[in-house]
């Protein structure tokens, strides 16, 4: 069985937590766990796992709590409103007392400030759920994925069609640095990826060996990639920006048209949900060059393999 021996963080709050080597053993990890997906059943038997969510979810709310049963936890999920964090209570005061209760706390929000002051709070391991910068969770189940399809990953090409401010082409970009790819992101002025972000890549990458380039037409960043990440136009915390996205994102479309101008074996990426007919066809979500499938039931022994690692390493720590 895959051990993780490399360095754990106390919190998953976005992808560079992870250094190269140890996201790879959590990769290994989930691989095992996605053979094997009762194989550690017993092993976290007793804990509990909270789940505060303040925006709709489907896969992460399902993937955490069905991978928390599996580890032989409990999973609580708790809706922000129905909370008193809703009415008024601070995340401070809310975090220390969960701390009291739970073995380890997951959290979907809006601000990525409010993930770190969970994090500041808690004397568990603290994991992010998708704040508006950051979906950690989502990018080790594309990883493993595309190591799945594809044998490797360093080395490999992607592009990142559509809006590059977005939490998963941010965590998407960390996930290539950490494994040595070469990522293009295509996007038109105004919605390029931070600089912050692009620069903490680039440090990462100069040592594994990616790199990581802009470009505005689509068809440049697809040519010599072989995964094409397709990116929802309006996201939960940009409805506002609906008809200006809706227009300036329109030419931002990964179909069959743009996949013949990539390499025969390259195939599509979402992180679902889709908006069939925008970002994605139905032509390609449901064709022979999707991953898109794969990627949604990775995020169950991703989130396994997150979860053992973090709590497990957080018992050993105050034993
Ligand atoms: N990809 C993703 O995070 O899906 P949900 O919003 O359904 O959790």
């Amino acid at each position: 069985r895959p051990a993780v021996t490399g360095k754990v963080p106390d919190d998953l709050l976005r992808v560079s937590d992870l250094d190269p080597g140890t996201l790879g053993q959590v990769l290994d990890l989930a691989g095992a766990m996605k053979r094997e997906p009762l194989g550690w059943e017993r092993s976290l038997h007793g804990a509990a796992l909270g789940c505060i969510f303040e925006k709709p979810s489907t896969r992460t709310r399902v993937s955490l709590a069905t991978a928390a049963h599996r580890l032989g936890m409990s999973a609580i999920v708790l809706n922000r409103d129905e909370m008193q964090l809703g009415h008024g209570e601070t995340v401070a005061d809310t975090t220390r007392v969960l701390s009291s209760y739970l073995d380890a706390l997951t959290v979907r929000t809006f601000e990525h400030s409010t993930v770190e002051q969970m994090a500041d709070a808690a004397t568990i391991p603290v994991i992010n759920a998708l704040s508006n910068t950051h979906h950690p969770c989502q990018s080790l189940a594309d990883l493993l994925a595309l190591r799945e399809h594809f044998g490797t990953l360093a080395g490999m090409t992607a592009a990142f069609i559509g809006d590059g401010t977005s939490n998963t082409c941010n965590s998407f970009l960390a996930a290539c640095a950490a494994s040595g790819m070469h990522l293009n992101i295509a996007t038109p002025p105004g919605y390029e990826t931070d600089e912050d972000i692009l620069g903490e890549a680039r440090e990462l990458m100069a040592q594994t060996g990616g790199s990581v380039s802009l470009m505005t037409e689509p068809a440049d960043a697809v040519r010599a990639a072989q995964a094409v990440y397709a990116e929802v136009r309006v996201p939960m915390d940009k409805q506002q920006e609906e008809a200006e996205r809706t227009r300036r994102l329109a030419a931002y479309r990964v179909d069959d048209a743009l996949l013949d101008r990539a390499p025969r074996e390259a195939m599509a990426l979402h992180c679902l949900p889709a908006h069939r007919g925008q970002e994605i066809t139905s032509e390609v979500l449901d064709g022979p060059r999707s991953l898109v499938w794969r990627q949604a039931a990775n995020r169950l022994p991703t989130a396994q393999a997150v979860l053992h690692t973090l709590i497990t390493t957080a018992r050993q720590r105050a034993a």
